[in-house]
């Protein structure tokens, strides 16, 4: 096991204009699951893909644990990668698939058998170790890739995007076998998404990236409570979070007629944006007697909550709002309901730089 380190690494590629990363700093503590999120061409993949030794670093560098890997070749890394492809070897069955690796570096026959079982054993995969891969689902074709990082007892484990070919319901599933199988052997971790539930909900930490530029690293719950600006407050939390422009007036911020009650020391530095983007998410907005007017487009009843889509008028434009609300509460659609933000629950960022003002 080992520690990742990423210094101001960056990766420019041939006749592009700017990095596809950018001075990354982002230490990885032994034994974590780091998840890399971020929308698509944001860098992900080539930040995983310097770690492993696949693409040059231009600047910066990259240690594992206390050795300096930037211009080491993959095979001096030991590292072990899942692609999203999986990459399995058509023509060999899954217990030759998983033993490969150890057959290139000359481990023996009955090791090799031994430390497969151990992997399938783990996987639950048993019973398909003579089969070929096109004899597997998606999901045991997937347990196969995993199988097969596992059996080289790595120092890192990279994975990119290994869940993608999935269905959604297999998806599910999977993404909480790979968390606990991680758990379990405590191998550290740097695992590839553009999907930040599945961010959330895996990582122990959470890298947002962005147009090659990291935003924010910190636990699923810190990101969701503090995020640092416009960017990570929109990406992080489905539904999202509504993110108004709102008119800054003595003692709080307008949207449409409803005033949004904000501390002054936090107004003031607004410095001389005329407005201050104010975040609510989903269920930080109550069904009230007085609040922002918002028409009712549609309601989602899932059961246990609701979820209200629909519009307020602020300057004239119409502004989409989503609110969480109790599934029991009839609201119609067509109709026109008030809803308050709960003022403790409130995000709020200078609209001219993006960054969270606080107090
Ligand atoms: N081999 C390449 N040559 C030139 N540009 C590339 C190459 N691979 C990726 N890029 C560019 O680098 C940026 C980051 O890509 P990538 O790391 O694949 O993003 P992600 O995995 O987050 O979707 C994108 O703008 C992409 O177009
Ligand atoms: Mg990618």
């Amino acid at each position: 096991m080992a520690t990742v380190s990423f210094k101001a690494a960056t990766r420019i590629y041939p006749g592009g204009d700017t990095p596809a990363v950018d001075k990354l700093n982002l230490e990885i503590e032994d034994g974590e699951f780091m998840v890399l999120v971020g929308p698509s061409g944001c860098g992900k993949s080539t930040s995983l893909r310097m770690l492993a030794g696949l693409e040059e670093v231009n600047e910066g560098s990259i240690y594992i644990g206390d050795r300096d890997v930037t211009h080491r070749p993959p095979k001096e890394r030991d590292i072990a990668m899942v692609f999203q492809n999986y990459a399995l070897y058509p023509h060999m069955s899954v217990a030759d698939n998983m033993g490969f690796a150890l057959k290139m570096q000359g481990v023996s026959k009955e090791d090799r058998a031994k430390r497969v079982m151990e992997a399938a054993k783990l996987l639950g995969l048993e019973d398909y170790l003579e089969r070929k891969p096109k004899a597997l689902s998606g999901g045991q074709r997937q347990r196969v890739a995993m199988g097969r990082a596992i059996v080289r007892n790595p120092q890192v484990f990279l994975m990119d995007e290994p869940l993608s070919n999935l269905d959604a319901k297999l998806r599910v599933q999977t993404r909480t076998q790979i968390a606990e199988l991680q758990q379990r052997l405590g191998v550290t971790t740097v695992y590839v998404t553009h999907d930040q539930v599945e961010a959330m909900t895996m990582g122990d930490r959470v890298a947002v990236l962005k147009d090659g530029l990291l935003q924010q690293v910190d636990t699923p719950l810190a990101l969701y409570d503090h995020p640092k600006n416009k960017f990570v407050a929109g990406f992080i939390g489905s539904p999202a979070m509504n993110l108004l422009d709102a008119d800054i007036t003595e003692g709080g911020a307008k949207v449409g007629d409803y005033v949004i009650p904000i501390e002054r020391t936090i107004l003031s530095k607004a410095g001389s944006d005329r407005t201050i983007t104010v975040g609510v998410r989903p269920e930080a907005f109550k069904v009230a007697d007085k609040g922002l007017p918002v028409h009712v487009a549609v309601v989602e009843e899932l059961g246990a909550d609701a979820f209200l889509y629909g519009t307020a008028e602020h300057n004239n434009e119409h502004q989409q709002i989503i609110a969480r609300i109790d599934a029991r509460m009839p609201v119609e659609k067509g109709s026109t309901i008030h809803l308050a933000a709960v003022p403790e629950k409130l995000h709020l960022f200078s609209t001219s730089t993006e960054e969270r003002l606080t107090a």
